[in-house]
């Protein structure tokens, strides 16, 4: 399923043209733009915060499902909830569709099932088309999900060619770290440094914040070592106090307008002991270890995707455990 991604991109980009449009018409029309989804959809609508800010230079708001009422007294008629779900089944996400309604906002479902509750609720349904995803992590869901909402963002701004252009070029990053289908195993090696540790932190600062979530989800999730994500410039109000000798931080650093203050956080846990794992373009002396990535602009987020993914997949072959099947875990969880 991780190998399916530039296949699954480059559909997409073939296809919902019209889809995209139409969401993207709606966001236009609304008083204010809620995405909500829990666990990896809930990272996918942060990352969109990011696409929409930047791109359409409109505000959505991500909030996970399970928290929704935070922001009922802000819904309306015209307010529109874009709601993300592999599954179309998570009770979450069916709950916080049944609150937005009843507060009269417009609902589009973001989902890889054509019939499941989600997808015949919403006002408007999009289908994610990736083909089953069995594995317990969510994969190629997730990255079709960033693309989906990437193309929506560039058709708001009014050039929607641009999103194409985008996802196809995520679709080329992504093959950079799989070459003829199979992964390089430049991400094994990785992960052989890191079978040991009882720990580790992930670091992003702006878009890269909730790529770093997902990256430290898929990792605990599948290896069972603890992971957390962190916006860089939050580390010197709390989490440097975790940082021990040989604690190992990953840190995306793809982003040239945030360089400067990413390349300050990681050596802030360099000066403390942590090992440096850089995911950037150029290497730094901040970094023990670089993870070169080939791209710039919005498409990073693809190939910083399946570099993390097959990260977590490495670390769970490596530890012995089900890649597919972590302990604990359901695919759909359709209990509150
Ligand atoms: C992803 O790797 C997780 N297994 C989990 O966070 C999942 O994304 C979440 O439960 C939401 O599922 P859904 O997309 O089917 O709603």
């Amino acid at each position: 399923e991780i190998n399916e991604q530039p296949q699954v991109l480059r559909h997409l980009a073939a296809t919902t043209h019209e889809q995209v449009e139409q969401l993207a018409a709606l966001i236009s029309a609304a008083d204010n733009v809620f995405v909500t989804g829990c666990g990896t959809a809930n990272n996918a609508g942060l990352e969109a915060q990011y696409f929409f800010s930047r791109i359409a230079k409109r505000q959505i708001t991500a909030v996970m499902a399970s928290e929704m009422a935070v922001v009922e007294p802000a819904l309306g008629p015209k307010s529109v909830v874009i709601a993300l779900s592999q599954s179309g089944e998570t009770i979450d996400v069916l709950d916080a569709v049944r609150l937005s309604r009843g507060r009269g906002a417009r609902i589009v479902a973001l989902t890889n099932s054509e019939g499941s509750s989600l997808y015949r609720t919403a006002d408007m349904s999009i289908l994610l088309d990736c083909g089953p995803e069995r594995c317990v992590l969510a994969t190629k869901t997730y990255t079709a999900k960033l693309a989906l909402l990437l193309m929506t963002a560039h058709a708001l701004a009014g050039d929607p060619d641009a999103g194409r252009r985008a996802v196809a070029e995520g679709a080329l990053l992504m093959e950079s770290k799989l070459v003829d289908g199979e992964d390089t195993g430049d991400m094994d090696r990785v992960a052989a440094g890191l079978t040991d540790a009882s720990s580790m932190f992930i670091l992003g600062r702006q878009a890269a914040y909730p790529l770093a979530l997902e990256a430290a989800l898929k990792v605990k999730e599948v290896s069972y070592i603890h992971a957390e994500g962190f916006a860089s410039g939050e580390l010197k109000h709390g989490p440097i106090a975790l940082i021990e000798d040989g604690t190992p931080c990953l840190i995306f650093a793809t982003d040239p307008s945030v360089l400067r203050e990413t390349l300050a956080g990681a050596a802030e846990v360099k000066a403390r002991g942590a090992r440096t794992i850089g995911f950037s373009q150029e290497d730094h002396s901040e970094f023990d270890v670089r993870v070169p990535i080939h791209g710039a602009g919005s498409a990073t987020c693809f190939e910083l995707a399946v570099s993390f993914q097959l990260l977590a997949y490495h670390l769970a072959v490596r530890l012995g455990r089900d890649p597919d099947k972590p302990r604990n875990l359901a695919k759909s969880v359709t209990v509150r």
